[in-house]
């Protein structure tokens, strides 16, 4: 169920479309349209929680004059991943009484709702329908239908919960769309039932419209696991993530939106491999296209996480068992000195416990302030071991200190024990190990001139791929030593009078500098060698 921004409710219909009412989006026409929000996921539209997509391409039912045919499909931007729902493709759900729901009117003439309302209907013939008059007599048979309270109304859907789904149980406890909420005269008047686009009798073609926009509903319902949220850590390759999708028709074709820089997914096997080249918090949707005609399509969503490397000083490992007894709680503790600043919004945790019932288990992070970051909360019932990795925002907490992780058996009879954890409070991108220098700085001829950049709070020694950017303007390269004089006065040569008579010199130079502590004056000392050519540093990047 999902609130669109112009005031009309509509149903997930793949995790792309939306299935509302045309008229809901007539003023728009069929084409490519930015201009509805879609809310999902909540009762409440102010709930935090909320999902909130912008569309990319309204479809209004062909023929569409506003007097029957109101439907539409609405796309989204990204997938939501949702459940969706089913569309009736005949009349055997058409009795008994069918539920309603929308954050329109709740009483005719009265304001929108905040909070999401659902009401029971019951069904009513197209015959005695047309009988209340009106535009009723107008009623068109196959293309509408109607419910509500004949004799003592009370109960309908109103003004604003135009494009939200009738829908009811089939025999097989499946919610089934039958109608979309269309039109009525008043709400819930006596003898004036609400009316209903007649979704069976439009499933087809819903389908074939659907299949241009990326895919039809697929009848089975076209899943795709979810892997569940992923750790990585930049410059290390991910072990391979593979994907599942079923309820359609092989093969399937694969693409997937988000995806942390570095990692790719593959279109025939929907692995996703590579190195993540950047830290951050990624939302991750992975969309699987079946071989069906009309395709169909299956989606999933989840987080991926992407840390910095661990710095040396800001992580650390405790690999000493700690028994677990029976409903008791146990700590390991990690001391972490030589980290400066706060911890990263993307720490990790890797936990290894051992455990025979990980459903009686509360694990928690605490920081050395006493702040308690839950990480596993009894979930998991009767599955053995914890082997995970955890994301953590730690910003708001200083890395040096004693860190624990406490783990409470919070039930009877099984127990087990810490193997080890690891935690790195990463760096965050390491702003302040890195630097740049932009002032020019001439290279007169036969001359030797420097450029520094000053690195201070950042603990530890530099790393094994530290880069060092270089852009020198000079019209003869050959002429030129380029070195990198660490805060010891350790000499790097990055370049030595290599290039002949190439002009410039615009390289990333990758060094080993773990011998090397951070904090201190870095150099770029450039030798002009020889006769002739004259030039400036124009630039120069550290980072460590
Ligand atoms: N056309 C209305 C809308 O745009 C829906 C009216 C439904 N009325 C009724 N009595 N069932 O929201």
């Amino acid at each position: 169920m999902v609130r669109l921004s112009m005031g009309c409710g509509g149903a997930m219909y793949t995790q792309t479309l939306i299935l509302t009412a045309a008229h809901c989006v007539d003023n728009l026409g069929t084409g490519p349209s930015t201009s509805v929000g879609v809310t999902w996921g909540v009762v409440d539209l102010q709930d935090p929680t909320r999902t909130t997509r912008t569309s990319n391409y309204v479809h209004i039912a062909p023929g569409y004059n506003g007097d029957g045919k109101d439907w539409a499909l609405i796309r989204v931007s990204q997938p939501i991943d949702s459940p969706l729902l089913k569309l009736a493709t005949d009349t055997s759900l058409h009795s008994g009484s069918f539920t309603v729901a929308g954050w329109g009117a709740a009483v005719q003439g009265g304001p929108q709702q905040r909070y999401l309302l659902k009401a029971d209907v019951p069904f009513i013939t197209d015959t005695q329908c047309a009988s209340a008059g009106g535009s009723y007599s107008g009623l068109i048979f196959n293309e509408e239908i109607c419910a509500g309270n004949w004799t003592s109304g009370g109960v309908d859907t109103c003004q604003g919960d135009s494009g939200g789904p009738m829908f009811k149980r089939n025999a097989a406890n499946e919610w089934i769309q039958v109608g979309i909420t269309s039109w009525g005269i008043g709400c819930a008047q006596p003898g004036r039932p609400g009316v209903y686009t007649e979704v069976r009798y439009f499933a087809n073609d819903i389908c074939s419209a659907a299949a241009s926009l990326g895919g039809c509903q697929s009848s089975g319902g076209l899943t795709v696991g979810n892997p569940g949220n992923q750790a990585s850590t930049v410059g290390t390759a991910v072990s391979a993530v593979s994907h599942v999708a079923s309820g359609g028709t092989a093969p399937y074709t694969w693409s997937a939106t988000g995806l942390p820089a570095g990692l790719s997914i593959s279109s025939s096997t929907g692995v996703v491999s590579g190195t993540p080249t950047s830290t951050g918090t990624f939302s991750v949707t992975v969309t699987a296209t079946d071989s069906a005609v009309p395709a169909r399509v299956g989606s999933t969503s989840y987080t991926w996480t992407v840390s910095s490397a661990p710095i040396p000083g800001c992580s650390a490992t405790n690999g000493t068992d700690v028994t677990i007894p029976d409903l008791s709680t146990v700590e390991s503790t990690v001391a972490v000195s030589g980290c400066a600043g706060n911890a990263s919004a993307t720490s990790t945790v890797a936990v290894s416990i051992i455990h025979p019932y990980i459903g009686d288990l509360v694990v928690s992070l605490v920081a050395p302030d006493g702040s308690a970051y839950v990480l596993h909360n009894r979930s998991g019932g009767s599955a053995d071991n914890i082997d995970t990795t955890y994301t953590v925002n730690l910003s708001s907490e200083a890395a040096n200190g004693t860190w624990r992780l406490r783990v409470q058996d919070a039930a009877a009879s099984d127990t087990g024990r810490i193997d080890s954890w690891t935690l790195n409070l990463g760096g965050g991108g390491t702003p302040s190990c890195a630097g740049t220098n932009g002032t020019d700085v001439a290279i007169p001829d036969l001359s030797t001139v420097t450029s520094t950049i000053a690195l201070s709070g950042c603990a530890g020694n530099a790393s094994a791929t530290s880069t060092v950017t270089v852009n020198i303007i000079h019209t003869f390269i050959g002429d030129l030593v380029v070195t990198l004089v660490a805060p010891d006065g350790s000499t790097y040569v990055l370049h030595n009078r290599s290039g002949g008579s190439a002009d410039n010199i615009n390289t990333t130079y990758t060094v080993n500098l773990s011998s090397e502590a951070r904090n201190g004056t870095w150099t770029l000392r450039v030798q002009d060698a020889a006769t002739g050519d004259v030039g400036r540093i124009d630039s120069w990047s550290l980072s460590l």
